[in-house]
């Protein structure tokens, strides 16, 4: 039995992440800045057991996750990923596919706030949930896909979220209303990005250098004083305008 949903990552080295140290209570929100290369979807990676932690590094509800089998953490634990798969089907089977294992279909309720969440407009398809979506989802926008898997991942109702660059084809103006959903979620978000301006309600940041955790602290902090958080901040906010 897990006790409870908050993640510990202990002494974790493994591959360019050295020594890093974490504690992460169920329902926050956190951040990961760095630059292209410091480690950030190796640590992501690490948590959605894409890649096999060491043994006693990190652990969710006091129990090491390797000790917990992957059909139960898959389910506790949703990712989206920078590319995601999708089958030449229909949006409703694309839907369906985490749960062929254990359920014989989705309540139709379900699938439509989960689109909502994640601001998929339904309606922009003439064939709505039948509209087939091409080989591999080609009659999908960048935008579309982020979004359609941030709902599949959504639908699973896993009590954590990682979400590594999951939005970088979503305009900036859907962004802010999808992480408005997410902040107000009751799933721990862990969520790499370059668009920090939206981590500005977060409860924590943690900057990653060259494998090693250089800042951890809440967003107003790091904006009140000389951080790498801040100069990410900056710059974006001058983008956006
Ligand atoms: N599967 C892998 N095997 C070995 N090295 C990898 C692998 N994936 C990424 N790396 C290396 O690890 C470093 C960190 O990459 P990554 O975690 O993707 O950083 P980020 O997501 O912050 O851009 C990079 O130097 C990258 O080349
Ligand atoms: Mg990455």
């Amino acid at each position: 039995m897990i006790e409870n949903y908050d993640i510990q990552i202990k002494n974790l080295n493994y591959g360019i992440l050295k020594d890093i140290n974490l504690y992460v209570p169920y329902r926050s929100k956190v951040g990961i800045v760095g630059k292209t290369g410091a480690g950030k979807t190796t640590l992501l990676n690490l948590l959605m057991k894409i890649y096999l932690p060491p043994r006693g590094t990190i652990f969710l509800g006091n129990k090491d996750i390797l000790e917990i089998p992957d059909p139960e953490y898959k389910v506790l634990v949703g990712g989206v990923l920078q590319e995601n798969f999708f089958f030449s089907t229909t949006i409703r089977e694309n839907l369906q596919i985490p749960f062929f294992d254990f359920l014989d279909g989705l309540d139709e309720q379900k699938i439509l706030k989960a689109l909502d969440f994640s601001s998929f407009d339904i309606n922009e398809f003439p064939r709505k949930l039948e509209e087939i979506v091409g080989e591999k989802g080609v009659k999908l926008s960048g935008g579309q896909k982020e979004r359609l898997a941030l709902a599949r991942s959504i639908l699973k109702e896993p009590k954590i979220l990682v979400l590594d660059d999951s939005f970088a084809n979503v305009d900036i103006n859907t962004e802010r209303e999808i992480q408005k959903n997410l902040i107000e979620s009751d799933m721990t978000v862990i969520l790499a990005s370059h668009r920090v301006i939206f981590m500005r309600d977060y409860d924590m940041i943690i900057c990653i250098e060259d494998g090693k955790i250089t800042e951890i602290d809440t967003p107003e902090n790091l904006l009140s004083k000389d951080s790498v958080f801040r100069r990410f901040y900056e710059a974006i906010a001058d983008w956006i305008g």
